[in-house]
């Protein structure tokens, strides 16, 4: 079986029938990604994970970005320990999590997820063990990759519940991001997609771009995607990053962080029709790597 097939059947293969105290409690994975690097994805994810918070849902985040992993240096907080700790059997989840601001919780990936491939099948079934217990403590799960058409990112991305695209008013950025939803469209790899349009001089240019996107994704891929909202360009983005503190934290009432709460109270009303839940989750991950 060819990648795409492989990357389709596991999309949309249902998760495998777990005992049944284990399926009440399911946390709502989404997928953060964009076309080009730089748009504004691990802003986002921390971010959005604090303005959740503050609508009083449990979040966790998980860096994903392998080559550019930046979650922690944005929150201001040094992790001792990775994933690959954990694959090592060195740690378990709980002593690798960081408890950050808001009790956003952050698992640091780092080079260690993709070995996960590798685990024997014992440690793999200890790790998912370890994952429903972080399944008990957060309702929705940020998980922040890299960006563009590499094969890590599409198998989070049909991995995941749901996938969040963002991208710049840039014709380059917009081209990008285009690029990815189709591969995910013709691959199958996620029917769920939501949109974000970062760094726009105003509301109506982000309605603008979003348009352009959904057009030709409605039109030419049969794609429809779901707007959740815009983000000015604002220069406390950029301020707040030296600073190693969420702009949300740092300038609560910049134009930047007002446009992240909207962002989030959509995200919270968009309805969930899907939640496979984090053993599936990594379930479907394990495998796409392995047989790669
Ligand atoms: N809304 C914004 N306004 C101004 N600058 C922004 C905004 N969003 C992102 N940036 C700038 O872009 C940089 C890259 O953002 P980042 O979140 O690291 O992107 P990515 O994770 O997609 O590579 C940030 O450090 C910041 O300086
Ligand atoms: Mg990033």
């Amino acid at each position: 079986m060819d990648q795409a097939a492989r990357l389709r059947r596991l999309a949309l293969s249902p998760q495998k029938p777990q005992p049944l105290e284990k399926t009440k409690i399911k946390s709502r994975i989404i997928t953060v990604t964009s076309g080009k690097g730089g748009v504004g994805k691990t802003n986002l994810v921390v971010n959005l994970s604090l303005a959740l918070a503050q609508f009083g849902k449990r979040v966790a985040i998980l860096d994903a970005d392998l080559g550019l992993a930046n979650l922690d240096v944005m929150l201001g907080v040094v992790p001792r320990y990775t994933l690959y700790d954990v694959v090592r059997g060195r740690k378990n989840l709980a002593e690798i999590a960081i408890k950050g601001p808001a009790g956003v919780i952050l698992l640091p990936g780092g080079s260690g997820l993709t070995e996960l491939a590798d685990l024997s099948e014992e440690k793999r079934r200890a790790l998912i063990n370890d994952l429903q217990l972080l399944e008990d403590m957060a309702d929705i799960i940020l998980i922040d990759t890299g960006a563009g058409l590499s094969r890590t990112v599409l198998s989070f991305v049909a991995a995941a519940d749901e996938m969040l695209m963002i991208t710049t008013p840039e014709p380059t950025a917009i081209c990008d991001a285009y690029g990815v939803i189709k591969v995910t469209a013709r691959q199958q790899l996620q029917q769920k997609i939501n949109l974000i349009v970062n760094q726009v001089k105003n509301a109506r240019e982000g309605k603008e771009t979003a348009e352009r996107l959904m057009r030709a994704c409605e039109k030419f891929l049969q794609m429809e995607l779901q707007f959740l909202g815009e983000i000015c360009s604002d220069q406390r983005v950029a301020m707040a990053v030296k600073q190693q503190q969420p702009f949300i934290t740092l300038y609560p009432h910049s134009a930047a962080a007002e446009n992240v709460r909207r962002i989030a109270g959509t995200l919270l009303a968009v309805p969930v029709e899907k939640k496979r839940g984090l053993p599936g989750f990594l379930y479907r991950l394990v495998q796409l790597w392995e047989k790669g």
